[in-house]
């Protein structure tokens, strides 16, 4: 039997990311328990390399190299818990598909997160940058996560509070390194309404009625949606929106709206989000490419690796998109996946 913590050397990520970006992890260990995870930052603690917590790789982009140790997070596990008539809580090891379990409870008649089907990533993964979708955010109904908290080396759990969830943002996103998520606890409900304003999902659905249809149709009505905007990452490599979707003040958008009587907004309690998508489509981007490298042509929030683009390309791609949509609407647009690794030459 191989002895824990079985560390890897110099292992290729090119498949572990959904920007299929090449980049080595100069260490690299799979953990399929929060004991295992333990072991392992031990293990990084003492030799005193960086640590790199992995999930899905779908909201990243590798720079380059990782010169630390990869934490791959596998912990496996689905369980109901709290089953009473109308609800129930279901506990997701960090490790899970998100798609299969948003797929798991719909098809078991509970709602809440069929509106998120289809987001790649794990289920540890998705508190982070509180995944969004159509009218729906994980907040919504994540009860509470269990997390290693690196500081103390203790497990800890934290509630939908202690979170400090905001749009695409966390406290997991805020203390950086800090929290390594184990375990992730989603409120359901058979009764809860179903959220169906969203104007695609809307169109999609048409006439039929709200109470003719069950969560799973609605995460199959998701699902092909954004087959029709959004491109497969098995397919056309990304890491979904690669923007964030800004906030401006009133005064600022009002004077925008003045020169660009299209623009699309959304008004926020503060302030009013403007659709990225939109500012960098206007700006002439969508379905721009280059050798390896572009916009995706139904969706232009959406950066695509075409052919072995490299992650500077990719960054250096985003870079300009920022600066025209600067130039043109003064808006600056602020990154939605994390960077990691240094930059190499040694790839081309
Ligand atoms: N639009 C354009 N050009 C485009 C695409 C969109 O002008 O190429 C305009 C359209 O007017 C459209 C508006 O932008 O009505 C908004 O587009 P969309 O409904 O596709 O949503 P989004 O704001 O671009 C957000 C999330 C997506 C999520 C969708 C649906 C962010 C950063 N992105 O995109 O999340 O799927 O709403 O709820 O908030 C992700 O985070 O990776 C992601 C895909």
């Amino acid at each position: 039997m191989t002895q824990f913590p079985d560390i890897r050397e110099n292992i290729e990520l090119v498949g572990l990311n959904t920007l299929h970006v090449p980049a080595r992890a100069r260490f690299f260990v799979e953990v399929r328990s929060a004991e295992e995870l333990v072991q392992s930052l031990d293990w990084a603690a003492a030799e005193n390399y960086e640590v790199l917590i992995l999930g899905g790789g779908s909201n990243l982009v590798f720079a380059g190299d990782f010169a630390g140790l990869v934490v791959r997070l596998a912990i496996p596990g689905r369980r109901w818990e709290h089953i009473e008539d109308q609800s129930a809580t279901l506990v997701l090891g960090a490790g899970e598909s998100w798609h299969e379990s948003v797929l798991y409870a719909a098809g078991a008649g509970y709602r809440g997160i069929e509106n998120l089907a289809l987001i790649p990533g794990t289920a540890g993964a998705a508190p982070v940058q509180n995944i969004g979708a159509y009218g729906v955010e994980l907040c919504d109904c994540l009860e509470s996560v269990t997390a290693l908290d690196r500081k103390t080396s203790e497990l800890v759990v934290l509630n939908n509070a202690e979170c400090r969830f905001a749009y695409r943002d966390s406290l997991f996103k805020q203390t950086p390194g800090r929290y390594v998520i184990t375990e992730i606890r989603l409120g359901l409900s058979r009764s809860r309404p179903l959220v169906l304003g969203y104007r695609d999902l809307q169109e999609y659905l048409g006439d039929t009625p709200d109470c003719d249809l069950n969560p799973l149709q609605v995460a199959e009505a998701i699902m092909a949606i954004r087959r029709r905007k959004l491109p497969d990452p098995a397919i056309l490599p990304n890491v979904g929106s690669f923007f964030k979707n800004p906030v401006v003040d009133v005064g600022s958008f009002e004077s925008l709206r003045e020169r660009h009587p299209d623009i699309v907004a959304y008004p926020q309690k503060q302030g009013v989000k403007l659709a990225a998508a939109w500012l960098i489509d206007q700006s002439g981007w969508k379905g721009f490419r280059n050798a390896r490298v572009g916009v995706h042509n139904r969706q232009a929030l959406v950066l695509i690796n075409h052919s072995e683009g490299v992650g500077t390309d990719i960054l250096e791609l985003a870079a300009t998109i920022r600066e025209s949509v600067v130039k043109r609407f003064g808006v600056t647009l602020e990154m939605e996946p994390g960077i990691v690794g240094e930059p190499v030459t040694g790839h081309s």
